[in-house]
């Protein structure tokens, strides 16, 4: 599917930021929470939010209602892990009434598929087509490793799961020097046979953690020349708006994407916010600038407070990202987890 520039994935918004851009995709983390600890994205001892502070499922329906009233067509529901979130799938199965409406398009889903097995026929009977399913490795050991207590197996059969509920899986792989870069040749080969595609996420600079960035950042140009001895790597203009580029491996057809925030500018065609499981509505992954949407949420049951505060924020929704690794004070550009703002 290709997206146009400013025009979203189909068409109109009434969301348009200053610079030309329709928001028409919004991802929700919908918990801060998660079985895993990822090296790169937690600390081995996370303290999560109370409770209070998160948005309610119905809160979260609302606010996901309003956008689509906007003219959002897509959304992407993300975490922390999402589906360790009690009751999630009340929330999947009310914004599939939009799917069903025609006024939402797509409804995906970003998971570490631990919990895959048990909601795959459920995701895909509220309308679910799509989910990226996060793994870094397809070796039991160094899963143990990166994720601190994930189970291999577990999302393997997660992942089987999906599929044989006909959901399109795609394969999220982060992308971390000396831990697992010499996997990248056979893991896209166990996805291509698996019909999945796959994409390499360089790491981002997002929240205080205790191994030093500079030490697990791979440049994707490494990856992809490395790819590109094993492969034959064909240009496509495949885009879905976001940061991913992507190619087309000749003797598999499948693709290939990567993620590099760090080394491309993406934000010109971008088209989408995020929305924290506390309601902060963030306009650019790499910047600070955020509105707070729960108060207005919270201060009235009718939508207008909070229609007023997400169109103002549009009004500052920068042009472009900001993004360095500090190597001298090896602190993140920006200070919030992705678990927090969302993948
Ligand atoms: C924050 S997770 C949330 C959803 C779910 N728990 C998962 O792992 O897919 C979303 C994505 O962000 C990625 N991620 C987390 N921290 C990152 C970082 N510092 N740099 C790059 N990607 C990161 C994860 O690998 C995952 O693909
Ligand atoms: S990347 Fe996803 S699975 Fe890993 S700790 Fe972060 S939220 Fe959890």
């Amino acid at each position: 599917m290709k997206e146009s520039q400013g025009g979203g994935l189909h068409g109109r918004s009434d969301l348009i930021d200053p610079f030309g851009r329709a928001i028409t995709y919004i991802r929700v983390s919908v918990t801060d929470r998660c079985d895993f600890r990822c090296v790169y994205c937690m600390a081995e001892d996370m303290t999560f939010l109370p409770r209070r502070e998160l948005l309610s499922l119905e809160e979260l329906d609302r606010l996901c209602s309003a956008f689509i009233e906007m003219g959002t067509r897509k959304i992407r529901i993300t975490g922390g892990e999402p589906l360790v979130r009690r009751d999630i799938m009340g929330l999947f199965r009310s914004l599939s009434q939009h799917l069903e409406a025609g006024t939402l398009h797509e409804m995906t889903l970003t998971t570490n598929g631990s919990q895959l097995a048990r909601f795959a026929d459920e995701l895909a009977s509220c309308g679910v087509r799509r989910i990226n399913v996060s793994l870094d490795t397809l070796d039991p050991g160094r899963f143990k490793a990166i994720t601190r207590r994930g189970d291999l197996d577990r999302v393997l059969s997660g992942i089987d799961a999906a599929q044989r509920a006909g959901l399109s899986v795609k394969i999220n792989v982060v992308a971390l020097k000396g831990v697992n870069e010499d996997e990248f040749e056979s893991m896209v080969r166990w996805a291509h046979a698996r019909s999945m595609g796959i994409t390499f996420i360089e790491v981002m600079p997002l929240g205080e953690i205790e191994t030093a960035r500079v030490d697990q950042h791979l440049p994707l140009t490494k990856v992809r020349a490395r790819l590109a001895r094993h492969f034959s790597l064909l240009e496509t203009d495949y885009r879905t708006g976001g940061p991913a580029r992507y190619v087309r491996v000749g003797e598999s057809a499948g693709l290939i994407g990567f993620i590099t925030p760090l080394t491309h500018n993406f934000c010109e065609a971008c088209n989408r916010v995020r929305v924290t499981c506390t309601g902060r509505l963030y306009m650019c992954l790499g910047h600070e600038v955020a509105a707070d949407l729960r108060t207005p949420l919270r201060a009235s049951e009718g939508n207008d407070l909070l229609n007023a505060a997400v169109r103002d924020a549009i009004t500052r929704k920068p042009k472009g990202h900001d993004f360095v690794i500090d190597r001298t004070e090896r602190k993140p550009a920006v200070p919030r987890h992705m678990s927090v703002t969302g993948g």
